[in-house]
């Protein structure tokens, strides 16, 4: 992609409405995927569940993908804070605030869709993941981690989650989310200069490339968790059939690839390269993701 000043990105951002979505998302996070979405269909589990366990570990599985989303827009807002305060110019700090204020909307639609307590959560993996990102990163090391890959990234997600949405009013939400990443994205892009990466810099990022391909590799241990709380426990051979179910091999790979277009960006092929050569962007075995994995 062509680098797009920073300043046409910045005329975009705030000449652009804000979509209004306040009352429109319902409390009840029941029903806005179904269990083919998080594969849960073919877990053996759900083949012998009742009506009620299903709907309870479906309730629980959509809880979580809120909760995720929720910690990453939070992690969003403190990233802007922190870009703001570090900006070398003007230009990029209202670039910044402007990204800030479309976080915490971000944040607010999200957290409307969840109960209060949810909220509170202590973060997830991914969401301390993304904070030590935004506390030891540098700005450029930052544009390539947080903007190019992960807010490129995140627009495919939220397509998927609006695509997939059963709740009109919630798919509005996800749509409206997708749509302004879009931006953040290209913000990344304009402020991002690979020629400018220092050693330490492109080390900083292979240590986080090896840490988010892992955290893809490992398949759905998030669903798994859930489901195996549902089932009251699994023993081993139990608990690897049950992830082995729920795993779509062809997805795992696509997402993989995917996250291997963003990291290939202009003057960052060493790096797409490392990633690949180290077999990064294979999914794991079932027996490796199970190391990872907390028994509940
Ligand atoms: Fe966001
Ligand atoms: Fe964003």
């Amino acid at each position: 992609m062509k680098r797009p000043p920073l300043e046409t990105v910045c005329r975009k951002i705030a000449s652009r409405s804000a979509a209004d979505l306040r009352a429109d998302a319902p409390r009840d996070a029941r029903c806005i995927w179904n269990a083919e979405f998080f594969g849960l269909h073919r877990s053996r589990f759900w083949r012998s569940a009742n009506e009620a366990a299903r709907e309870a570990l479906l309730r629980r599985c959509t809880s979580n993908l809120l909760r995720e989303a929720l910690g990453i827009e939070r992690q969003a807002m403190d990233y802007c804070a922190r870009r703001v305060l570090k900006a070398a110019s003007l230009l990029e700090k209202q670039v910044y605030c402007l990204l800030a204020a479309e976080e915490a909307r971000h944040y607010h639609w999200l957290g409307s869709l969840l109960p209060e307590t949810a909220t509170a959560d202590s973060p997830d993996a991914f969401a301390c993941f993304l904070a030590r990102l935004v506390m030891e990163g540098t700005p450029l090391a930052q544009s390539y981690l947080l903007q190019i890959i992960l807010e490129g990234w995140g627009v495919s997600h939220y397509q998927r989650l609006a695509a997939a949405s059963l709740d009109p009013a919630v798919g509005r939400v996800m749509s409206g989310i997708a749509r302004d990443e879009v931006l953040h994205y290209a913000a990344g892009v304009a402020h991002f200069d690979a020629a400018l990466l220092t050693q330490d810099e492109r080390d900083f990022i292979r240590t986080a490339l090896a840490e988010l391909c892992t955290m893809l590799a490992s398949g759905p241990l998030a669903v798994l968790r859930e489901t195996e709380i549902a089932a009251g426990g699994f023993a081993p051979a139990e608990r690897k059939q049950a992830l082995e179910d729920l795993t779509d091999a062809s997805l795992s790979v696509a997402r993989l690839e995917r996250l291997a277009r963003f990291v290939a960006h202009k003057g960052m092929a060493e790096e797409a390269a490392w990633v690949r050569d180290r077999g990064l962007l294979t999914p794991f075995a079932s027996e490796a993701s199970l190391r990872l994995y907390e028994v509940v």
